[in-house]
């Protein structure tokens, strides 16, 4: 795993997109896991602006979204698919036929996310996924005790995840109880995770999951276990981490040939 410590969010936001950017530079139809949340949008940001200058062009790139609210109608501003839309496919330009979000509508939920599956594998499964982490450290919505091989399906939005996600809404209780969100399974499958943090109230959970026991207790721990992992927050963020003047150190000594950036 590699940790990269920031000066600023915005920062944050510029390295993580200019990793993204090269692999679908390389890469044009890359799979792209897309996160939602407050974490990602400076990535996306920034994306857009390579993609309005045509430095990138994401129009062959796919996408498949985390998570999604379970009965939240498509066209609420707060459904994933909106979020997924208005934040990523439309100022990437991105070809919407080519990004899925999980159907949080869907008769037979089940089946829906079986399927939701299926599409990932049958386009050989997701290149990079991008990902924040909640205060209680889910992935996605992965919440704690979900299971390391977990795959998409329906779970319950911890209390604090509802109260931390009130402020997207009008009121708490618009908060929908339940979501479709990809597996720590489906996650671990990724070629590659990204991971974006910001701020202090996100400093707990950023060094139990880069520094604590691996344990379904906080799902984002299981970034130990993959194959490339890449963790980059700011410092307000990193205040919990032990080993912070080492990530520093092997950040700033790195190889030119290990370089992304
Ligand atoms: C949300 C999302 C996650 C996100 C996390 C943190 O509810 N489902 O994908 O990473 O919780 O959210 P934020 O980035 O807004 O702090």
């Amino acid at each position: 795993m590699e940790i990269v410590i920031l000066p600023t969010a915005a920062e944050v936001g510029h390295i993580a997109a200019a990793k993204i950017a090269g692999l679908v530079t390389r890469k044009p139809d890359a799979v792209l896991g897309l996160a939602t949340g407050s974490s990602p949008l400076a990535i996306y940001a920034e994306l857009a602006i390579l993609a309005r200058s045509g430095e990138v062009d994401f129009s062959r790139a796919r996408g498949f979204a985390l998570d999604e609210y379970v009965g939240l109608p498509v066209e609420h501003p707060q459904s994933y698919a909106s979020v997924i839309r208005t934040e990523v496919t439309q100022p990437l330009g991105m070809d919407a036929a080519l990004v899925r979000v999980p159907d949080g509508l869907a008769p037979d939920l089940a089946a829906a996310c079986e399927e939701y599956e299926r599409a990932i594998a049958s386009v050989g499964g997701i290149d990079l996924q991008i990902l924040g982490i909640g205060a209680n450290g889910h992935v996605g919505f992965n919440e704690p005790s979900s299971s390391f091989q977990s795959r998409t399906r329906i779970k319950t939005l911890a209390p604090q995840t509802r109260a931390d996600n009130a402020r997207f809404f009008g009121s708490p209780d618009e908060v929908p109880t339940h979501c479709v969100t990809q597996g720590l399974g489906t996650i671990l499958d990724a070629g590659e995770l990204v991971m974006v943090a910001q701020g202090a109230n996100k400093a707990d959970a950023v060094a139990r999951a880069v520094e604590g026991p691996i344990s379904s207790r906080c799902p984002g721990s299981i970034l130990q276990w993959h194959r490339r992992a890449t963790v980059i927050v700011d410092e307000a963020a990193a205040a919990g981490l032990e080993l912070a003047a080492y990530y520093r150190y092997t950040y700033e000594n790195k190889p030119d040939w290990q370089r992304w950036i």
